[in-house]
């Protein structure tokens, strides 16, 4: 007998989700029912946050109240932090977020508590702390001290205080709300999936977290958002350079790369074939910040690339496409744009978690065994 494969799990649909939304035949995404770009215009990240947590918005109090847990539970636990300082300088940062996450975990005194009200406390705790990890990380690689967070800054502009060391301008403040919005959620990617296999054998969230993020840091997922940047690295990048040669340069690398047949990262979707629904709404921030830093040659290299995949394979960008030099521009090293996905995707990671250990099935797959009949010694 012959098992049909689904190879990846294309087109396999895997349970119910009432979290978010994929549509790629009007390439849309629904939050909890509204429009990704709707948030993105309208709310900050931590409403966002509540409504994919609770499946509504916040009335104000409920907004207020964690607003105040939020801030307060932003400092770097010293625990943390000395594990962190254990890692080496040239680990990748993914590796330090991953350790981070365990360390948490470890250390939690609700870990093994699954109740709905425990992991509530700890997803709001890890969405509070985790841009203190980048951050921090951020800091050590340039040889700077740690910067306390700040209470009477918001998520996007504290996270930002924390990075650099000094308040960001409203424009990059704005740029980074959005992006952290737009990369908040996205149905069953491969992390998401993870988590939910780890939640099915009823382990602890910490534990469903840091495995996610190890398939987060996979550049087939959200480790495209470096590789982006190191596209552009490779094409060249001179501020000097005029858009229109930086977009002609960028169009010969990009027919050379395909006549090599080398996959380039940030284009292509597994779900979106005909375009990512992120993407005109990280383009507008990534746009908005290429206008603040006047630093239209990247955008040559942005529109270079897109239009040569487009007329060879008419591949679309997916949104690590103008998320990467949009964290560059900000002035964050490449390796700590997935860093930044991870602090994005708790928020959708953990609603997830709630929702498969609500209606948990433990997930295990069968497989078509292809080895060698059986045999003796
Ligand atoms: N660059 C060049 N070719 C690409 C491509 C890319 N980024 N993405 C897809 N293709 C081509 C493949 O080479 C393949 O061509 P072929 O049929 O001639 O062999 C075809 O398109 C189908 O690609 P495949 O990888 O099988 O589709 P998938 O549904 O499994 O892939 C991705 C989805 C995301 C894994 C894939 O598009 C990819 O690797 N993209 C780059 C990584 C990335 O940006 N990931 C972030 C996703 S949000």
């Amino acid at each position: 007998m012959t098992e049909q494969i689904y190879k990846g799990l294309a087109g396999v649909v895997a349970d119910h989700t009432a979290v978010s939304k994929v549509n790629p035949e009007s390439n849309s995404l629904l939050y909890r029912g509204y429009p990704v770009q709707e948030l993105a215009a309208a709310l900050s990240f931590e409403e966002v946050a509540l409504l994919l947590w609770n499946g509504e918005l916040p009335s104000s109090a409920e907004k207020q109240e964690f607003l105040d847990f939020e801030r307060s539970h932003r400092a770097l636990d010293p625990r943390v932090r000395s594990a962190i300082d254990l890692l080496p300088l040239d680990c990748h940062p993914m590796d330090v977020g991953r350790t981070a996450v365990s360390v948490l975990g470890a250390n939690h005194p609700l870990s093994e508590d699954s109740s709905p009200e425990a992991e509530l406390t700890k997803a709001k705790e890890l969405f509070a702390v985790f841009p203190a990890v980048v951050a921090y990380d951020q800091r050590r690689r340039r040889g700077l001290e740690l910067v306390e967070p700040r209470q009477d800054l918001d998520y996007s502009q504290n996270f930002l205080w924390m990075t650099f060391g000094e308040e960001a301008p409203e424009e990059v403040v704005d740029a980074f709300r959005v992006s952290m919005v737009l990369y908040a959620e996205h149905s069953f990617n491969a992390s998401t999936f993870t988590a939910r296999v780890v939640t099915s054998t009823l382990a602890d969230l910490h534990s469903a977290v840091t495995a996610a993020i190890g398939a987060l840091k996979g550049p087939l997922h959200g480790g495209a958002n470096e590789a982006v940047m190191h596209t552009f690295e490779e094409i060249g990048i001179d501020p000097a350079e005029t858009r229109e040669d930086a977009a002609a340069r960028a169009k010969a690398w990009m027919e050379q790369a395909l006549a090599e047949k080398r996959k380039v990262m940030g284009f292509g979707h597994r779900v979106y074939k005909s375009g990512d629904s992120r993407v005109p709404t990280m383009k507008q921030a990534l746009d908005a910040m290429v206008e603040y830093y006047g630093r239209g040659e990247l955008m040559g290299l942005y529109d270079g690339l897109e239009s040569a995949m487009g007329e060879a394979k008419n591949i679309l960008p997916n949104l690590d496409y103008p998320a990467g030099p949009t964290y560059h521009l900000m002035g964050f090293d490449t390796e700590m744009f997935t860093p930044l996905f991870i602090a994005a995707r708790i928020t959708g990671w953990t609603a997830h978690i709630a929702e498969q250990r609500a209606n948990n099935a433990l997930i295990r797959p069968l497989s078509a065994y292809n080895g060698p009949d059986e045999r003796h010694l």
